[in-house]
């Protein structure tokens, strides 16, 4: 037997397939020792593609060239197998067909499109944007895409900033569990598979605290901040595997994040050891320089470097400057080595170098348009992002047989609205769309009247249609309003200082409340807006985000009750503007706590309330759920023991539904002033009416943890308040000690 073996053995090693039968990391460096310098950083030069519809891929000779001669590592935004197939056939011109990475913004689907990642985490079901993401990546990697430049994980608390639309909300804890979700959703049983792709993390880092929610603008934080809210998601991600991370654009305490060693080499590659690739964001190498912390691009390319950035999206910087940089011994070459090292692992895992054609697969990717599957997978994510904010005179759910309906506002019978920022352009995707006109339709006996009525425009002045919405309003038994902010009021570079309804759809609702007939309003927006007094006066507020392609159906789910709505709130939503930026976990003060009157020498304004219009975690049902007093199972705890917490949900309303009950806790006095309350548990359970259900939630010592003045990462003794409840304000209080 041990001679069969050995003989086996002999044979395979001498045979040519064993040969090649080395790890990645061997064949890494077999290829990187035949590069010249050249080669090497054209691996680190990443361009953005001039796609459109119909192509052409990229009309720019001179990047074709680039490509030619292995000048370049990566493209972002080409589109399609056709267009990812002749791009890649030029790279295997180049003298070591070293293939490209193609990445794209996959931010809330590929071809089908989810609700925008805020919208998303609304639903605060993990399953669910986990299985989304699953299907965005095997969307996209069947149309030639090998990369994600998803998820992002910034913590936003500050509804001004565009990008909250992008990310998961203000909550460390949430965001976490969101972060890692996304992750394995996108990168499935691995990279390599052709149903996977890699995530990109995105961005480091602490960009969402732009100085008054102004997109790009510089960052000042303790790193006490830093490391206890804003990196957690990050670690989190990278722990659930994704393979690559995006500077972000900020700079943080006066060092750009593209050129901050301390978060890139430092935090990112030597405390976490972080094996992926680096990729700067879109000209963030040459923006080192506008940020004033380089001279010149060539200083910039060199502070890039040294911070730990292996790939520079669209600045050119390294392409230009890093040569020279190396030749002059300001730059050594093992720097160069490991970022092209980075790349060509993932191009490896990839897959790439056996096979560079491996994701332009036609059949493949005409197999995954419009798959019945995931239309049926954005819907149920669209209406579980839905939050019902306001049900007064239980006017919801409607009656399918109700005998008319007005239907007024702008996202009526919008389309592309529905979709919000970020979402892919396709030619042939309008018609597959469904619009909130549609979806009610869908819902209603024949016999329904639908009056609609446009009312106004999203974004002007103009009232010419007021009067025609007042009479459709007047003739029908129930009113449903549509509006919001444009699919671009929300986004990268769309900061807004003005949260309210943009336009004269304020004054609209303001007219149709008027005419006494009960309204359902339905907000659509990237963002978290202020409500005026007449948007109040509606009879039911429904917040729906930007939906996705199903939004119709998911708002028809909702209003007529095939689904009992059962989204929370991700974020706090603002009295005003001036209270931004809001958020539930901040500090007491040496003053009287936060309350609801206006007192003077008290923490606060002199003309507003502290709190929130709506608070963090909140979202009610059409039914309503009672929690008991909470069970502590003992009022003590050493460091090596856990706490068990339970309540009994009871569903004491009229229909079956969903309850994502939230636990949080305080620390009562520790040697850093610790947040009023902060999430660390959160089941979301179903419950039938009647039925009552036990929740049992378990605190280790790990849960109690914080970063100390001294950055350590340390539980410390003493009380602990537990609060369990529906939402960041309404909750159920108990307390134990640490010992
Ligand atoms: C700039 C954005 O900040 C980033 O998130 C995105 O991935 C890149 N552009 C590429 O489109």
């Amino acid at each position: 037997m041990n001679k069969l073996l050995f003989f086996l053995v002999t044979c395979l090693s001498s045979f040519p397939v064993f040969a090649q039968r080395k790890t990645i990391s061997q064949r890494v460096d077999s290829v990187l020792r035949l590069m010249t310098l050249d080669e090497k950083i054209g691996q680190l030069n990443q361009y953005s593609g001039d796609w459109e519809h119909t192509g052409p891929i990229t009309k720019d000779g001179d990047k074709q060239n680039q490509i030619r001669n292995g000048q370049l590592g990566s493209m972002l935004n080409v589109m399609g197998v056709e267009h990812t197939r002749e791009i890649q056939k030029m790279a295997m011109q180049s003298r070591l067909k070293i293939p490209l990475l193609f990445g794209q913004d996959v931010i809330h689907g590929f071809r089908t499109t989810f609700p925008i990642p805020l919208g998303q985490a609304a639903s605060w079901d993990l399953k669910a944007i986990e299985s989304a993401e699953r299907i965005a990546a095997t969307e996209a990697a069947a149309s030639g895409i090998h990369w994600s430049f998803a998820p992002m994980v910034d913590i936003a608390r500050d509804a001004r900033w565009g990008r909250v639309m992008e990310g998961s909300g203000e909550d460390t804890y949430l965001g976490s569990l969101i972060a890692a979700a996304r992750v394995k959703g996108f990168q499935g049983k691995g990279i390599g598979n052709t149903d996977a792709v890699i995530a990109c993390v995105k961005h480091f880092a602490a960009y969402g605290a732009a100085i008054g929610g102004r997109d790009y603008n510089s960052v000042d934080m303790s790193l006490n901040t830093l490391w206890q809210y804003y990196l957690p998601p990050f670690k989190a991600a990278l722990d659930a595997g994704a393979g690559s991370i995006m500077n972000s654009f900020n700079s943080l305490n006066g060092i750009p994040a593209t050129a901050n060693k301390y978060l890139v080499r430092n935090i990112l590659k030597d405390q976490w050891k972080f094996k992926g690739i680096v990729v700067s964001d879109w000209g963030s190498v040459g923006g080192i320089a506008r940020h004033g912390y380089a001279a010149d691009n060539k200083e910039a390319a060199l502070a890039a470097i040294l911070a730990g950035c292996d790939m520079d999206m669209e600045s050119r910087c390294y392409k230009d400057n890093l040569a020279q940089l190396v030749k002059e011994g300001k730059v050594n070459i093992s720097l160069v080595d490991d970022a092209v090292k980075r790349i060509l692992t993932k191009k490896f895992e990839l897959g790439l170098f056996d096979d560079p054609y491996k994701f332009s697969n036609t059949e493949r990717e005409a197999a995954q348009k419009f798959v019945p599957a995931h239309i049926e997978a954005a819907r149920d994510l669209a209406k579980k992002s839905i939050v019902l904010l306001q049900n007064n005179g239980k006017v919801l759910p409607l009656s399918k047989s109700v005998g008319s309906l007005a239907l007024i506002g702008p996202f009526i019978k919008a389309v592309r609205d529905n979709l919000g920022f970020w979402s892919i352009e396709w030619p042939d995707d309008s018609s597959t769309i469904i619009t909130q006109y549609d979806g009610i339709k869908n819902k209603v006996s024949p016999a329904t009247q639908l009056l609609y009525a446009k009312g106004c425009n999203i974004n002007d002045r103009d009232t010419s249609g007021f009067a025609a919405a007042v009479e459709s309003a007047k003739a029908a038994d129930v009113v449903i309003m549509s509006v919001g902010e444009a699919r671009d009021m929300s986004g990268e570079a769309k900061s807004r200082s003005n949260l309210h309804l943009p336009g004269v759809q304020q004054e609209l609702i303001k007219a149709i409340v008027g005419t006494g007939k009960p309204v359902v309003l339905l907000i659509n927006a990237g963002r978290p807006l202020v409500f005026s007094p007449e948007m109040d006066k509606a009879n039911s507020l429904l917040y729906t985000w930007w939906l996705g392609s199903q939004a119709g159906n998911a708002i028809g789910d909702v209003l007529f009750g095939d689904y009992n709505p059962a989204g929370k709130l991700p974020i706090s939503f603002p009295r005003t503007e001036g209270q931004e930026p809001i958020y539930y976990n901040h500090l007491n003060t040496g003053h009287a706590a936060a309350s609801d009157t206006i007192a003077f020498y008290v923490t606060g304004y002199i003309d507003l309330r502290n709190s929130p219009k709506y608070p963090f975690g909140y979202g009610l049902s059409y039914s309503t759920f009672s929690y008991s007093e909470l069970l502590l199972e003992t009022k003590e705890m050493r460091k090596n023991e856990q706490i068990h917490i339970s309540v009994t949900v009871t569903n004491t309303g009229n229909f079956d539904g969903e309850e994502t009950v939230q636990l949080y806790i305080r620390d009562m006095a520790a040697s850093i002033a610790r947040p009023v309350k902060e999430l660390k548990g959160l089941q979301k359970i179903f419950l039938k009416k009647g039925d009552s259900k036990r929740v049992s939630f378990v605190l280790s010592e790990a849960d109690l943890k914080f970063y100390n003045d001294q950055l350590k990462y340390v539980s410390e003794p003493g009380e602990f308040k537990v609060f369990v409840g529906t939402n960041s304000d309404d909750v159920k209080e108990g307390s134990f000690r640490l010992l």
